[in-house]
């Protein structure tokens, strides 16, 4: 099997919005790259992307959701690469809906997308990682996972779910070199939430004491972060990406006391 000289980052749902932000990041400073998607032609402009700014680029259509699909991909990446540094549990859907009106159809979708995805899609970057004594895993959680809103209960329990995951996987991973580590943004400038950035919302920038949303660089950054040695001795850990959303109950009163509102 040849080895890249240069580190491996895989990232499922590389195709769009921070799973995109994070291989451009990654790119830019010297990785290769596998662009994992159930959206291949996504995957595919992402990989042209990555290619142009140097990097050796593989666009793969997978389904995180399908364990067959998911070991196809990670045995693609075996092959290509012979290697694989850092992992981003990336995919995920949005759905609101009560969990009194609950249909069967949204609730399947985001367990087995935004949970179930994770774990599908962990134990398969595993089977190369543990081999090479070293590695990072990504997890992608979410602010709804530690303070949950109306209508997004099942989405906050996936994402709950997944602070339990990087846990865990974080202490059965240790004795193998890897980390684990999860982000967890509040509104972050993607096709998620665009429509909530584009409105600008008084109300949600109140809940911000740095009344302003995020970018997916932000979360590259922390990405970044979790994949070097700045991090060594970090693992398990659910890091906000969020101008501190829900610090405190009023952090408008800031920036009146400032004279800045
Ligand atoms: N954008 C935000 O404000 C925000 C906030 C908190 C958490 N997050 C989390 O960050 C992650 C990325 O969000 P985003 O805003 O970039 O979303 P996005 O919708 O822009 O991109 C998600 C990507 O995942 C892919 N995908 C969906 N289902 C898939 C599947 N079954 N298998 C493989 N790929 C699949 C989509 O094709 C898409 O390319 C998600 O897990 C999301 O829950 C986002």
């Amino acid at each position: 099997m040849a080895r890249s000289d240069k580190p491996v980052i895989a990232v499922t749902g590389g195709g769009q919005g921070i799973g995109r932000g994070i291989l451009i990041y990654f790119a830019e400073r010297g990785y290769d790259v596998a662009v994992l998607d159930i959206d291949i032609k996504t995957a595919q402009d992402v990989a042209k992307e990555c290619t142009d700014l140097g990097a050796e680029s593989l666009a793969i259509e997978c389904d995180v959701t399908k364990w067959e699909s998911v070991d196809a991909a990670y045995q693609r990446i075996a092959e290509h690469f012979g290697r694989l540094d850092v992992q981003v549990n990336n995919a995920g859907i949005f759905r609101r809906e009560r969990i009194m009106d609950s249909t069967p159809e949204v609730v399947e979708a985001l367990i087995n997308v935004n949970l179930h995805g994770v774990i599908n899609s962990s134990r398969a970057a595993l089977k190369i990682m543990k081999d090479q004594g070293a590695g990072s895993i990504i997890n992608a959680n979410s602010i709804l996972g530690f303070f949950p809103d109306h209508g997004l209960g099942v989405y906050g329990a996936t994402k709950a779910g997944v602070n339990i995951l990087t846990r865990v996987l974080a202490s059965e991973c240790a004795p193998y070199g890897i980390r684990v580590n999860a982000y967890a943004p509040s509104v972050t400038d993607t096709a998620m939430v665009h429509h909530i950035i584009e409105q600008r919302p008084e109300a949600k920038l109140n809940q911000i004491p740095m009344r302003e949303f995020g970018n997916v660089e932000q979360i590259a950054k922390i990405c970044w972060f979790f994949a070097t040695d700045q991090s060594e001795y970090t693992t398990g850990a659910s890091i906000p990406c969020d101008g501190g959303a829900w610090a405190v109950q009023r952090p408008f009163e800031s920036w009146k006391a400032a004279g800045k509102l």
